[in-house]
């Protein structure tokens, strides 16, 4: 085994990796339909409690198992689990931290691609002379949603390539390399977001169009900032925004604790993890919310906003929206928007990166160009799928399963490992090694009972959610003896596909449709479970070299 040489190479370059790892595609296009689709300020008094209780534990428990694991010579959690422990188990839960990464670049890198075309779009003035309903036929075109049924895309697999060229460009200059794009990105992100956002927040009434006469942008603000004290009992809204916490976070991916492991033996985690997951929820909450939603709500109206708020939202109605600023103000605004997100994802797909890269490295010696090189390969396999077969939900499944299911799972296992396995005052003195902030002693507590609980409570929410989301009615149910209606959105449901059966009953016209679905959905999965248990293999076989080594 090699000790790396890399490290980063400031503190501020750190904390800007960090939450350029954080800050993402999530931040700009996930958290607003997420709060619009689940009741605006209904959303925000859970996903603000999530945040404290559920955010910040995983932040100090990634970034101290990181360091420790670094300090032992291991950059990617297989190894970081399997050091804290003497159980030979955990380094086989440590492979969620690389597949998770590996699946999410394959389709987020598609996402990064969409924004690095409608950059080159809005410079050629592609949209300037189109109406709102072919901006978001443009879209629907791309993506191939109407297409010929298996028909190849080559512009979008094109680019997606070339995104990921620049990715694999990028991580074979190692940490220096995130490092600078990190220091430019971020900066350029937040002040591309600050533009649109003021532009956003000063539109207010007045932008009234023909169609939506009452459009304000100040109804999509007042949506969003009104808190409803009712949603604190509705388990399906603390789903939604304990998921978002995660995804926006990036904690239960395994990114964190490889950049953590870079660390330095005694450097400061506490102030560290704290700055970083703050800087991402300003950027969350201020320019996430202030854009996308108050600018439809100001052009469209909310009812609009309400009734089509969805992941292609913003590409479907930003670049129309923004012709109607004049052509010179619209190409710049299109340029921060497309731009803005595109830093946005690049500086998080790198962190998805650098795990599998640790591993390669540490395990089998790979340098940077080979591990940066394999890595590409391995995403672009993943990820072709997601392209070819997206109208078929290809890309879905991977979000689902990778995306959304794996983080809440690897998090509650690692959490469990920290508080309970490696044990509380081992962790509680890990974390507080190096400290240049006093962590409130009541973290300790939540860290060992509070987070596991609600992690657990998550994870059995999601998987027999009652019809209808009715806890209380289901549980009446089940006490009168007629059983438990799951839900077609429970994890339960979705495993045996009868969400799609559903759909299938309720569209019988279109069932060949669902039936291709429920194919590529299997297959999805099927890809999923192979690239599990190759990683598995992967680390199965590092270890009878680890022995031998030892032995000799
Ligand atoms: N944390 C990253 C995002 O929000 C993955 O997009």
């Amino acid at each position: 085994m090699k000790k790396p040489s890399d490290s980063w190479g400031s503190r501020t370059g750190l904390i800007l990796a960090m939450a350029g790892n954080a800050v993402g595609l999530g931040n700009f296009l996930r958290f607003p339909v997420q709060a619009i689709q689940n009741g605006g300020g209904t959303f925000i008094i859970p996903y603000l409690i999530c945040f404290l209780v559920m955010g910040i534990p995983l932040l100090f428990t990634e970034w101290s198992i990181g360091r420790f694991g670094g300090k032992r010579g291991n950059h990617s959690t297989p190894y970081i689990l399997g050091s804290m422990s003497n159980s030979n188990w955990w380094k086989y839960i440590g492979v969620f931290g690389i597949f998770t990464n590996v699946a999410v670049v394959a389709y987020y890198t598609y996402i990064e691609s969409w924004t690095f075309i409608y950059v080159i779009h809005t410079l050629v003035g592609t949209f300037t002379p189109m109406s709102q309903s072919e901006v978001s036929m443009f879209f629907i075109h791309y993506v191939n949603l109407e297409g010929s049924d298996f028909g190849i895309p080559y512009l979008p697999v094109i680019v997606y390539m070339v995104v990921l060229g620049i990715n694999v460009y990028i991580l074979s200059t190692g940490l220096g390399g995130i490092e600078k794009v990190a220091k430019i990105g971020m900066p350029l992100l937040i002040l591309f977001g600050t533009v649109l956002a003021y532009k956003g927040w000063s539109m207010g009434a007045g932008y009234a169009s023909e169609t939506f006469p009452d459009a304000n942008a100040w109804d999509g603000i007042n949506f969003l900032w009104t808190p409803q004290y009712t949603s604190l009992l509705d388990p399906k809204v603390w789903l939604s925004a304990a998921g978002q916490i995660f995804f926006t976070l990036s904690v239960g991916m395994g990114s964190i604790q490889c950049y953590a492991s870079y660390l330095k033996e005694n450097e400061d985690i506490a102030l560290n993890s704290l700055t970083s997951g703050f800087t991402n929820e300003l950027v969350e909450i201020v320019l996430g919310s202030a854009i996308v939603i108050p600018i439809a709500a100001g052009f469209l109206g909310l009812d609009w906003v309400l009734d089509n708020a969805g992941f292609g939202m913003a590409f479907q109605t930003m670049p129309y929206l923004f012709i109607q600023w004049g052509e010179l103000f619209g190409m710049v605004a299109g340029i921060c928007w497309f731009g803005l997100l595109f830093f946005a994802g690049i500086t998080s797909s790198l962190a998805m990166g650098t795990p599998w890269m640790g591993f390669m490295k540490d395990e089998f010696g790979w340098g940077k160009v080979k591990g940066a090189v394999s890595f590409g390969v391995l995403a672009l396999l993943m990820g072709l799928p997601t392209i070819l077969f997206y109208r078929y939900g290809y890309f879905d499944e991977y979000d689902y399963w990778a995306g959304t299911v794996s983080l809440v799972v690897f998090a509650l296992l690692e959490m469990l490992l920290f508080t309970w396995v490696f044990g509380i005052d081992n962790a509680w003195s890990e974390l507080n090694r190096g400290a240049d902030l006093i962590i409130p002693g009541i973290y300790r507590w939540i860290m060992k009972y509070i987070t596991p609980l609600l992690l657990v409570l998550v994870l059995v929410g999601a998987l027999i959610t009652p019809m209808g989301n009715d806890w209380g009615g289901a549980i009446a149910g089940l006490l009168n003896g007629e059983g438990w209606m799951l839900d077609p959105g429970s994890l339960v449901s979705k495993i045996s596909h009868q969400d799609l059966q559903l759909l299938m009953k309720n569209d019988p016209l279109h069932k060949e449709f669902y039936t291709n679905k429920m194919f590529f959905s299997s297959l999805a999965r099927i890809q999923l479970i192979t690239l599990f248990l190759f990683i598995a293999l992967l680390v199965w076989y590092s270890g009878t070299k680890r022995k031998q080594i030892s032995h000799e």
